[in-house]
């Protein structure tokens, strides 16, 4: 058998990992590597944070701190939570780190040698008032699609369409404001449109078995036909360039590799880091490498990385699988890390401790595989409370209570009886479905494969329900030994079968079990198949204890609540520590807080904003003008009682939009430990307008 290198997609160190990362690309990877390491097979499980590019620098700016900053802190926050919702990764490193930079520079290096890279002198935007060139990002400008005057250089958010950014009608800099130049900059070129006829297109030709949603993607990019693309870029954030013959330091400065260049290496990088002295066993010679991704990364790892691994040659092995997934929705529309639309990883362990099998099995149960899903807090609550708590938690459950009813936590022996057929049949059964378990484990099918094993659980309520154990006991006390050492049987093998998709659950059962997972059991049960045998007569079991317990409409309400309130925040509750939160902030200048336009306003009128519980449409008269605003008061308020009110308005507030409204500013808002809202006015009337200093 060969080595697997199994990489999950490094996530960007810009914000915490949300439910759609999780369900997409972590939680399948997890199950993926648990299953082989079960198995007995050789796997190493990589991972880290994607600390270059663009957001990053966004973030910081926005936020007013280095990017740095911001990726040493969502470095920290996504290893912590990934850690405690079960990931198993072998290393969770970082692209800003040393080995890193080494290994991407020289990676760069060795093509630009070989010739792979075409030199291309090419006109690109540029900030003369800040000195440097812009990314995409960095240039706003009027879509020529939908006329909106904010759409950046790559996407317009409003209309959705891909930009460039020589399309944008009065194209401004993000960082000045000033109309940018265009100037003439040197960058390397990956000849993508060569080789794809050298060497893509039988690439992906042979490989017929990669999962339909990955093979259409790849085929519509080759059928466009491939255009060159810039490996590095005039940016200052990123890996620098490595020296390069016959150019001088001077060309080099202020470009760096392509965060698409370098990230992908990163999983090099991080085995590296691992393995210092056999990390090339898992890069080159008998080794499969699979990457676990979302359908936005394929390009990248279907295509790019492939074509730079051909490219180094050195016994690198090119990607051999790709189990991309779609998209996971939340509540009705896309996921939206910037409008704040989504459920943190981070908060949804502080918000439900004990509970990440809940989630790994709901995240699991409506996984993209195939085409995108949907998350709802109604749906995860009907899963954990009709399918974990109803199923194999009652299961486990009874098993427990009534073991140590009738035999005082021993375990009963199993003696020959009427009910043998029954048994056997039930074995039969089982032995099936942890066949199909470990097939769909195989082939990357996890809603499946957690059918099957809920399936066993099923099976052992059957078999209790039939032989009903409680009232046998006084009919048959023998038979009943039989029945409970075989369902204690089962509840062993649901035990080992759940290690991949629910770890917890598994620790938790073979605690109350006192059962050894054993490595020549673990293999024997996941390699060849075979399941446990009955535990021994007198076999000790431990304290039974609920593995799953409900969840509340009011965890419901509170979640559904929390999360139309948070999109109306221009800042998350992540963006800022929760240790944070409780203090005083840090100090600032008097400059600083004259930035803030203060206002006096007076609200004219007041409407509910459709389909959203929460929201309000404010219009206040702020002097002569009038402002449209949506506050996420309507809970707190009638629309017509606080007509006339007068309120504490920041009024330079950049302009967001929330449910297709735009809003033009902030009103601030008393909020009391209960969470009671009140305006903040002034103690006696003024002209609307005012200002506040
Ligand atoms: N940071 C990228 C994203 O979140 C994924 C990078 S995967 C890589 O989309 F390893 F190739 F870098
Ligand atoms: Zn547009």
């Amino acid at each position: 058998m060969p080595k697997t290198t199994v990489t999950a997609a490094l996530p960007y160190a810009n914000g915490p990992v949300h439910i759609g990362h999780i369900a997409g690309v972590y939680l399948p990877a997890d199950i993926y590597v648990r299953y082989l390491r079960n198995c007995g097979r050789e796997v190493l499980f990589i991972c880290g944070s994607d600390e270059h590019g663009v957001p990053i620098t966004l973030r910081a700016r926005k936020e007013g701190i280095t990017p740095q900053e911001v990726v040493d802190r969502y470095h920290d926050i996504i290893g912590k939570s990934f850690k405690d919702l079960g990931i198993s990764f072998d290393i969770y490193s970082r692209t800003s780190n040393a080995v890193h930079k080494e290994t991407a520079q020289s990676f760069f290096a060795d093509l630009y040698q070989k010739g792979a890279f075409a030199e291309e002198t090419t006109e690109q935007y540029f900030d003369a008032e800040a000195g440097q060139f812009l990314a995409d990002r960095y240039i706003v400008g009027t879509c020529p699609v939908c006329a909106n005057e904010n759409a950046y250089g790559d996407q317009c958010e409003k209309c959705g369409s891909t930009l460039s950014p020589s399309e944008l009608k009065n194209p401004k800099s993000a960082l000045s404001g000033s109309a940018p130049i265009l100037k003439p900059t040197k960058n390397w070129f990956l000849p993508l449109d060569k080789l794809q006829q050298s060497f893509l297109n039988e690439y992906i030709s042979n490989k017929i078995d990669w999962k339909s949603n990955v093979l259409g993607q790849c085929k519509s990019w080759l059928n466009e036909g491939l255009k060159p693309r810039a490996m590095t870029r005039d940016l200052d954030w990123g890996v620098t360039l490595p020296a390069l013959p016959g150019h001088t330091e001077g060309e080099l400065l202020g470009k760096v590799l392509y965060v698409w260049f370098e990230a992908p290496i990163g999983y090099i990088s991080a085995t590296r880091e691992l393995r210092p002295k056999d990390w090339e066993e898992w890069w080159k010679g008998d080794t499969r490498l699979v990457h676990f991704i979302g359908k936005d990364n394929i390009v990248f790892h279907c295509i790019i990385f492939p074509a730079m691994l051909h490219l180094r040659g050195d016994g690198y092995v090119l990607p051999a699988d790709v189990p991309a997934n779609e998209f996971l929705n939340l509540e009705g529309q896309k996921i939206s890390t910037s409008r704040n639309w989504a459920v943190w990883l981070n908060e949804y362990l502080e918000e439900f401790p004990g509970k990440q099998d809940e989630l790994r099995y709901v995240l699991c149960s409506i996984a993209p595989e195939t085409k995108d899903s949907e998350f709802t807090w109604k749906d995860y609550q009907a899963r954990v409370n009709n399918e974990l708590v109803a199923i194999l938690g009652n299961f486990a459950n009874r098993v427990m209570v009534l073991s140590h009813k009738f035999y005082g936590g021993a375990a009963p022996a199993n003696t020959p009886c009427s009910l043998d057929a029954l048994i056997q049949g039930g074995r039969e059964e089982a032995a099936a479905l942890l066949e199909e378990l470990k097939k769909a484990t195989e082939e990357y099918r996890f809603r499946d494969g957690l059918g099957a094993l809920m399936n066993m659980a099923r099976l052992g309520n059957r078999f209790l329900a039939e032989t009903e154990p409680w009232k046998l006991q006084k009919t048959d006390p023998k038979a009943t030994e039989t029945a409970m050492s075989f369902a204690l049987e089962m509840l062993s093998n649901i035990a080992f079968a759940c290690e991949p998709y629910l770890p917890h659950t598994h620790q938790k059962l073979c605690e109350q079990l006192n059962l050894l997972p054993l490595e020549y059991m673990v293999r024997a049960f996941w390699a060849e198949g075979k399941l446990l045998k009955p535990l021994p007569a007198g076999h000790p079991i431990g304290e039974a204890a609920l593995i799953f317990t409900k969840i509340e409409d009011e965890q419901v309400t509170f979640q559904k609540e929390k999360l139309s309130l948070k999109t109306m925040e221009n800042t998350s509750p992540t963006d800022v520590p929760a240790d944070v939160q409780n203090a005083v902030k840090p100090e600032i200048t008097y400059d600083d807080f004259a930035k803030l336009d203060l206002k006096i306003a007076t609200i004219t009128a007041a409407e509910k904003v459709e389909k959203a519980d929460k929201l309000l449409k404010l219009t206040l008269a702020v002097g002569t003008e009038d402002r449209t605003v949506v506050s996420g008061i309507a809970l707190h308020f009638q629309p017509e009682d606080i007509v006339g009110k007068q309120v504490l308005f920041l009024a330079n507030l950049a302009p967001r939009k929330m449910r297709g409204i735009e809003s033009q500013g902030m009103i601030l808002m008393a909020e009391d430990a209960d969470g009671k809202l009140v305006f903040v006015a002034p103690t006696a009337p003024v002209a609307s307008g005012s200002s506040v200093s």
